[in-house]
């Protein structure tokens, strides 16, 4: 374990842009630096580094956080391990403080298992390629079903002779304790062999050691069950493994895409047809330890489904807990009577792909469609979908992505918006209010370097990450124009408008913001937010008090959807983020903030109208007739003063003027 101590110097030590620029290319800019974000395609930089502030952060992805977290995610190793990477690069020494008893054993015996079941995994193997029955029975089945060697053993596949005590002799002879064996599930409890005339698949973590196997009887309609697996162990936990996630990590990060699908012969044939991004969940429901894991690496799921209607109903409920997590979710259904294995081996790996992209469909509009089909009009079982894709759609924590479903939504089961977007409200806050309850009622975190479980999770980062960790969704589904200012105006007034911004001269926050620019109200981009604003004019100017409240339960829809939806994203920086880095970087938490918070916001805005201004009279200039002098001079002097207003307002925002 590494000594508190420690892990202060490390994270004082390690420079940001020194342990990025190990694996980015970065360049400045400004006061920030910027390069391709290495979590996501990208063409243009959107990932920021703050040597300043000691953090990154991808506008494109979201990502962010410290040195540490960096090689956490970049790595994909656990919190003490990146702590320990950045140690050996800036040459700290770590004297491990010694564990506790507990905690030497606990190590030891995760080191044994690995042990074993790797010895385990060589015995299958052997007896698979070296051995007469091995090759005649375990082989050829393998092979008959169209996997190549190289796979065979990429995958760790094997054979387990039809012998009672074939593992079991050659383990203990080699030492290991039967009483062990039984542990890991490798000897039954009459002590004989537990994998038995069956062909073998080693399940891997996603440091690609083995932790379990399962087993699968080769002949068809047998009695017995088609497969059979290793009981969970300290690092074989069921529902936080996803079989496969080994082999496809590099792909699912490359693709930026997780395919999900259900059996272990899927993701090894999908795999060997260079479709490699895909993982098993291994026939049972997704888990939330599962959607983290694949979190980890992309946010976006394609599901395969197998199987008849009503499976696929089913398993369609288990889905909205993905939803939660801000995963896009899309589903294909594979033709009846197939699995992705047995359908890609019947039209080829090039028809497969082109299936499984056409045919991906977005699991909300999926299950609308699927639902609606079964109501065949009956206006009671109508009313339950509503209730059904509404609770689906609340669980989008992304608005902009919200009021895309309720939009579409709507439109395929023919319905007025409105009604949606008031049923969607009302859960979205019933979401918030129960999060708040337990945000009041949550104990302190306490941070503790020890991994837990397997080691395949990083431990809870530290609570410090996630203050300057907001969550911002994608690049291109966040306002574009001005609307971030117009939205960070709005959302100061729904949250702070009644606050006092300035004691001296009894004024608030809505006072100071709206006195500001009421003048450019009408410029706004966003009509949504305009209105936001508008309203707030109108009660400073009806001398009614402005509060949270008023917004959120406001009789017009617009309004109250949108309070909640400015509410429900904590806090998101704008893409000029970089650029208020200098404002910013003064702040303790935008929360508490709202003084400053304003002031910059509505810098921001009037700099970009300034900036749009700057463009338009440009263009201005770039078609006036050379022999127009009269004009010509007319708009340089415009050029003049905005150049002047907005190095200005460039000024105040405490940015330097580059040009
Ligand atoms: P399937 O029955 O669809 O098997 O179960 P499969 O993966 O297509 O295997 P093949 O192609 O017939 O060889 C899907 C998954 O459900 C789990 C396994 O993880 C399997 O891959 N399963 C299934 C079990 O754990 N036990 C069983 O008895 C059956
Ligand atoms: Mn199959």
């Amino acid at each position: 374990m590494i000594p508190q101590k420690t892990v202060q110097e490390i994270l004082e030590t390690a420079k940001i842009e020194d342990v990025i620029q190990d694996f980015v290319n970065l360049r400045r800019r400004g006061v920030n630096m910027i390069g391709l974000c290495p979590f996501h395609n990208e063409k243009t930089p959107s990932f920021t580094v703050s040597p300043a502030k000691n953090i990154f952060k991808c506008f494109g992805c979201g990502k962010a956080g410290d040195p540490a977290k960096f090689i956490m995610e970049h790595e994909h190793l656990s919190y003490p391990d990146s702590l320990r990477y950045l140690a050996r690069k800036y040459r700290i020494e770590v004297q491990e403080v010694e564990l506790t008893p507990e905690a030497v054993a606990q190590q030891q015996a995760e080191e044994s298992i690995y042990i074993l079941n790797e010895y385990a995994r060589q015995f299958y193997q052997d007896q698979l390629f070296e051995t007469d029955m091995g090759k005649s029975i375990g082989l050829s089945y393998f092979k008959g079903r169209g996997f190549r060697e190289e796979t065979i053993r990429k995958f760790g596949l094997g054979y387990a002779p039809n012998e009672y005590e074939a593992f079991v002799k050659k383990a203990t002879q080699a030492g290991y304790k039967l009483d062990f064996l039984k542990k890991l599930g490798l000897a039954s409890q009459y002590d004989k062999d537990f994998f038995r005339n069956r062909v073998m698949f080693t399940i891997f973590n996603l440091s690609g050691k083995p932790i379990a196997f399962a087993g699968r009887i080769m002949e068809k309609d047998a009695k017995a069950p088609k497969y059979i697996n290793s009981p969970e162990t300290e690092i074989y936990v069921k529902n936080k493994n996803l079989y496969g996630a080994f082999h496809a990590k590099t792909a699912i990060r490359k693709a930026d895409e997780c395919i999900l699908v259900e059996g272990y012969t899927d993701v090894i044939s999908l795999h060997q047809a260079g479709i490699e991004n895909v993982v098993a969940s291994s026939g049972t429901s997704l888990t939330e330890g599962q959607i983290a894991l694949i979190k980890r690496f992309t946010p976006n799921i394609k599901i395969l489904y197998d199987g008849d209607a009503a499976g696929v109903k089913a398993a369609l409920r288990g889905l909205d807990m993905v939803l939660e997590q801000d995963m896009n979710v899309r589903v294909v259904l594979i033709p009846d009577g197939h699995d992705p294995d047995s359908y890609l081996q019947l039209v080829g790996a090039t028809a497969f792909q082109a299936f499984i992209d056409e045919q991906a469909k977005d699991f909300i509009l999926f299950k609308t469609n699927l639902l609606l089909a079964e109501t065949k009009g009956d206006p009671v079982r109508k009313a339950g979908l509503v209730r059904d894709i509404v609770d689906s759609i609340s669980r989008v924590p992304d608005p902009f992505k919200r009021s895309f479903y309720v939009k579409e939504c709507a439109r395929v089961m023919e319905l007025e918006e409105e009604v949606l977007i008031s049923e969607t409200n009302k859960v979205v806050r019933q979401i918030l209010q129960k999060r708040d309850d337990a945000r009041r009622k949550k104990p302190e975190v306490k941070v503790n370097i020890v991994p837990e479980g397997d080691g395949e999770f990083p431990m809870e980062a530290p609570p410090e990450f996630e203050d300057y960790m907001p969550v911002v969704g994608p690049m291109e589904k966040q306002a574009t124009g001005h609307e971030f200012q117009e939205r960070d105006i709005a959302r100061i007034l729904v949250e702070a408008g009644g606050k006092i911004y300035d004691e001296k001269e009894n004024m608030s926050v809505a006072e100071f913001v709206l006195g500001s620019i009421q003048d450019v109200l009408e410029d706004f981009d966003n009509e949504s937010y305009k209105r936001i604003a508008k309203e707030a004019l109108q009660l400073l100017l009806d001398k009614q008090p402005i509060n949270t409240q008023y917004f959120i339960g406001h009789n017009d829809q617009v309004i109250s959807e949108l309070a909640v939806d400015l509410l429900h994203t904590p806090w998101e920086y704008s893409p000029g983020w970089a650029e208020r880095e200098l404002y910013l970087s003064s702040q303790k938490m935008p929360e508490e903030n709202f003084n400053k918070d304003s002031l910059s916001a509505l810098l921001q805005f009037k700099l970009r109208k300034i900036i749009r201004l700057c463009e338009k009279n440009q263009q201005q200039l770039k078609a006036v007739p050379s022999d127009d002098s009269s004009q010509l001079m007319r708009l340089l002097k415009v050029q003049m003063k905005l150049n002047e207003m907005r190095n200005e307002v460039m000024k105040q925002v405490g940015m330097v003027v580059l040009k």
